[in-house]
C-alpha cells in the first residue's frame, strides 16, 4: 500500500517520553515527546524533536537542562493532560497528578511515576524543517530499581513501555526477543 509521504512517522513505531523542564522562577513544565532517539554511546548523547513554539524549548533555552522521563502504559490516559498548552508555568505535572522527584544531575525534577530517567545537558540544537532538533548530553541515567534488570536491560513485562504510533494511537506490550549478533 503506498503512503501519503508525510505519513512515514506512523511505521516507525517510537517509545513516549515525557520531558520536564523548568522556568527562571524553577516552575517544572512538562510535555510528551516521541520524535525522540539515542544518537552517540560514546559520549551519550541523546536526541529529540521539538516544536520551537513549545514551552519545552523556552525552558531549555534558559537553562539547557531537561530530565527524559521514560513512561508506561499507565501514562496513557494521561497524555491528554499532559499535552495540554497551559499558559506559561501552569505545570502540568500538577494537572496529572504527577509527583516531582529531584534529579541527580541537573535542577528540573524527575517525574516519580516515570519507569527512567535520562538527565541532560544541552549539547547543541538545530532547526530541521518545522522542528528544532535538540541534542542532549547524557549526565544520569536511572531505571526504576523493580524494573532493572542485568547489564542495563528494563523488565519489559513489568515496565510496559508507551509507544506512540500517530494521534491517538499508541503501542503497548512488546516482548523481549534475543537473536544471535555478530559482535554483542
Ligand atoms: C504522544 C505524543 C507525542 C508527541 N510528540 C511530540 C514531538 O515529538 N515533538 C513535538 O514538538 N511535540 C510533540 N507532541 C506535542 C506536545 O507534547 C504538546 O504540543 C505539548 O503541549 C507541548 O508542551 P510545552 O509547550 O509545555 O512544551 C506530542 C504529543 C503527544 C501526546
Amino acid at each position: 500500500m503506498e503512503l501519503e509521504k508525510k505519513a512515514y512517522p506512523k511505521l516507525l513505531v517510537r517509545p513516549v517520553v515525557v520531558i520536564t523542564t523548568i522556568s527562571e522562577r524553577g516552575i517544572a513544565n512538562a510535555a510528551p515527546f516521541s520524535f525522540n532517539s539515542p544518537i552517540s554511546s560514546e559520549p551519550p548523547l541523546y536526541g529529540f524533536s521539538c516544536n520551537p513554539a513549545h514551552d519545552t524549548w523556552k525552558n531549555i533555552q534558559k537553562n539547557g537542562e531537561f530530565v527524559v522521563n521514560v513512561v508506561g502504559k499507565d501514562f496513557g490516559e494521561l497524555m491528554q493532560v499532559l499535552e495540554t498548552d497551559y499558559p506559561y508555568e501552569d505545570s502540568e505535572l500538577k494537572h496529572a497528578g504527577l509527583t516531582e522527584e529531584k534529579a541527580k544531575a541537573v535542577k528540573p525534577p524527575r517525574i516519580k511515576e516515570a519507569i527512567a530517567w535520562i538527565e541532560c545537558k544541552l549539547e547543541k540544537h538545530v532547526e530541521l524543517g518545522d522542528h528544532i532538533w535538540i541534542t542532549g548530553s547524557v549526565l544520569a541515567v536511572a531505571v526504576k530499581d523493580e524494573l532493572g534488570k542485568e547489564a542495563g536491560l528494563m523488565d519489559l513485562d513489568k515496565a510496559r513501555p508507551l509507544c506512540h504510533i500517530g494521534g491517538e494511537f499508541f503501542a503497548v506490550d512488546m516482548k523481549e526477543a534475543k537473536y544471535k549478533r555478530a559482535k554483542s
